[in-house]
């Protein structure tokens, strides 16, 4: 058996594959599909302060291997969730991380500062790069400024790790991961989906309500990988990296590009236990190549 551990700093996981955001629920709804004990973290659904019903539908539309979404970010909110959630997903021995949202830094905060006092929370998530809340596609993850401003407010006011999930739809991904970094976000997550759309040609009219939604699955993956080795030549925190992650393959991809960890999402609506099955491949793989750490392999990209 290979040792699939890797140790963000902030966070030591049992292997290096977590659940995206959005993708998984918030965990419980997946076991029927497979032993959540097995997962490196869960990722739950991105919680406001308050309940959302998030946007009206269609908020879904297929594409050539991928996905476009608009769901608006719609969750239960904090007290829900701390209530009838959280104690539910202590009895599982694997990472639980809350992707926490806001309209505006104060409300990143307070999220945060809620969920500071109940357990079982490893880390938050900082969603600052949802595409799909505004007409307009803006978040903060647009601005080094504005992602500045978020995670330094939240690590002032919040007592846990934090890892900022970063937007794909920036010119250069770089300065926006320097300045997460400089305002003292503990890790990364690379990255959010991209702002795209789709058109019915017979009624002329966009497939979705919101006009705008973001893409995601495999058709991204280059893409973001590509984000991944970017942002790990510069910084100097660990990077989670996320987009169109369909098998162990594509999870090695993201590790020797620099990315510590990694987060399936759309492939789970494909098929629910895939994330279990990446993992046994993961320790194929390490084996067959006669690897005994996984964590041996994170950004040996060979030039
Ligand atoms: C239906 C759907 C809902 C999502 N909801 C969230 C969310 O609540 N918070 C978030 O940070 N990302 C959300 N995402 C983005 C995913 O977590 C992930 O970053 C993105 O889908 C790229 O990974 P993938 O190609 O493996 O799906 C969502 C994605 C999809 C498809």
């Amino acid at each position: 058996m290979t040792d699939l551990a890797v140790d963000l700093g902030f966070l030591k996981l049992k292997n290096p594959v977590l659940t995206a955001s959005g993708t998984f629920g918030y965990g419980v709804e997946f076991l029927p599909f497979l032993d959540l004990n097995k997962l490196g973290g869960i990722v739950v659904k991105g919680l406001y302060f308050h309940p959302r019903p998030g946007n009206p539908p269609p908020r879904l539309v297929e594409t050539p291997s991928g996905l476009i979404n608009a769901i608006g970010l719609q969750g239960i909110g904090v007290e829900r969730f701390s209530e009838e959630i959280l104690p539910r997903l202590k009895d599982y021995d694997t990472a639980i991380i809350v992707n926490v949202c806001g309209d505006d830094e104060e409300e990143y905060a307070a999220v945060a500062e809620y969920l500071d006092k109940r357990e079982g929370i490893a880390a938050y998530e900082l969603n600052i790069s949802c595409p799909n809340t505004k007409r307009d596609g803006r978040c903060p993850a647009l601005n080094a400024d504005t992602t500045h401003a978020v995670v330094k407010l939240v690590k002032a006011t919040s007592k846990r790790p934090v890892i900022t999930k970063l937007s794909p739809n920036v010119t250069e991904i770089t300065e926006i991961a320097l300045a997460a970094q400089e305002a003292g976000t503990d890790g990364l997550a690379v990255a959010n989906t991209f702002l795209a759309m789709a058109i019915d040609v017979e009624t002329r009219r966009p497939k979705l309500a919101n006009i705008l939604g973001g893409l995601s699955g495999p058709a991204i993956k280059p893409l973001t990988l590509r984000m991944v080795y970017q942002v790990a030549q510069q910084v100097q925190i660990p990077i989670i990296g996320i987009g169109g992650i369909t098998k162990a393959h594509d999870a090695l991809e993201y590790m020797i590009a620099g990315a510590s960890a990694v987060e399936v999402g759309t492939a789970n609506f494909v098929d629910p236990g895939v994330t279990e099955k990446i993992i046994l491949d993961l320790d194929l793989y390490c084996r067959q190549n006669s690897i005994p750490r996984i964590a041996q392999i994170i950004g040996t990209l060979r030039i």
